[in-house]
């Protein structure tokens, strides 16, 4: 019938670029960007990680200087994680973090905003997010978050712009908040790694990181603390408790398999909503681009296009300081 073949055109949307671009949904800015930078305590000059192209473990001094040359380049926002020498089992020593956080932010003040990744797993023998227990076979909740608020109120005091803890320990959001707030921190906003998921989407990071569990030991991987990626409801219900704790920035974490997680959360709370496109998920679109099997710029923006029609506000990628450029 004519008239159903009037009514069945969906290709007049698409005839050319100009009504292409006026039926767009979703705009990609680079001022949603967040750039991950790691700062190694154990190197002497920047090195380039081996499985990812592009991200270098900086020195505290080179990280001085890429941070200049960032800044001229618009890239304002980032997402710290120290790289200590030293692994405890207890007893942390921060002081690399928060001195690497102090200089860079006495450096450069309020033209960046930096958030701090505030975790054990860099700092643990174990590699495990938490402090554990005598025979290794279990996570110690509760001491756990009392070490990470310390650690918070220490990167605070440094001049940290938001505390980020990934940890997924039970009840941090608020006694980082707690201890922010009591102690003349209240301007410190927080971002919860609200949604993050036993991923094994991981493992370049854990890799730079030396992060890895430790397959010795009888709990050797994250499932006893991180989201079964089974399960929509306890990633829900872990990211309201998180913003019913104080949580200013909620995120999603690895971020493509999880938009069902994304649009769920974008209707049903006021927080902005940040994704982590890990380590995983970058090198794979790295490992297509360097086959000539598809255009880098392409291959990223299409995924962070995706983030945000499922309703992300925040995006944390690796290639952050390629979005200018791209999203021309
Ligand atoms: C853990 C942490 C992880 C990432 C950031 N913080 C992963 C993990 O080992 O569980 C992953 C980031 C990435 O893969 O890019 N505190």
């Amino acid at each position: 019938m004519e008239k159903e073949k009037y009514l069945m055109n969906q290709r007049r949307l698409r005839t050319n670029e100009h009504i292409r671009d006026l039926a767009a949904e979703v705009y990609v800015s680079h001022k949603d960007f967040v750039q991950p930078i790691f700062v190694d305590e154990s190197i002497t000059e920047r090195q380039e990680v081996k499985h990812l192209t592009g991200v270098y473990s900086e020195t505290i001094d080179s990280l001085l200087k890429q941070t200049e040359k960032d800044i001229a380049a618009h890239v304002t926002k980032f997402l710290l994680f120290p790289i200590p020498i030293k692994k405890e089992d207890k007893d942390f020593n921060y002081d690399f973090a928060v001195s690497a956080t102090e200089k860079i932010k006495s450096a450069f003040g309020n033209s960046i905003w930096l958030a701090n990744d505030v975790c054990l797993c860099s700092y643990t023998v174990h590699g495990h997010c938490g402090i554990l227990n005598q025979e290794g076979t279990k996570l110690l909740n509760d001491e756990t978050v009392k070490t990470l608020a310390a650690y918070s109120l220490q990167l605070a005091q440094g001049g940290s712009d938001c505390i980020a803890p990934s940890d997924m320990s039970d009840g941090r959001i608020g006694a980082i908040r707690n201890s922010l707030d009591s102690s003349g921190h209240n301007h410190v906003a927080s971002m919860s790694y609200a949604a993050k998921f036993a991923s094994s989407f991981y493992g370049p990071f854990r890799d730079v990181c030396k992060s890895t569990p430790n397959s010795n030991i009888q709990l050797n991987n994250r499932s006893t603390y991180q989201l079964d990626f089974r399960n929509t409801k306890d990633a829900i219900a872990s990211a309201l408790r998180d913003a019913h704790e104080g949580a200013d920035i909620l995120m999603v974490k690895p971020a493509g398999p999880y938009l069902d997680i994304v649009q769920t959360l974008s209707t049903t709370t006021n927080k902005p909503l940040a994704v982590y496109h890990v380590s995983g998920e970058y090198a794979a679109l790295e490992s297509l681009a360097a086959q000539q099997l598809g255009e880098r710029s392409l291959l990223h923006t299409e995924m962070w296009t995706a983030f945000k029609r499922a309703g992300a506000d925040i995006i944390i990628s690796y290639a952050a300081r390629e979005a200018k450029g791209w999203l021309r």
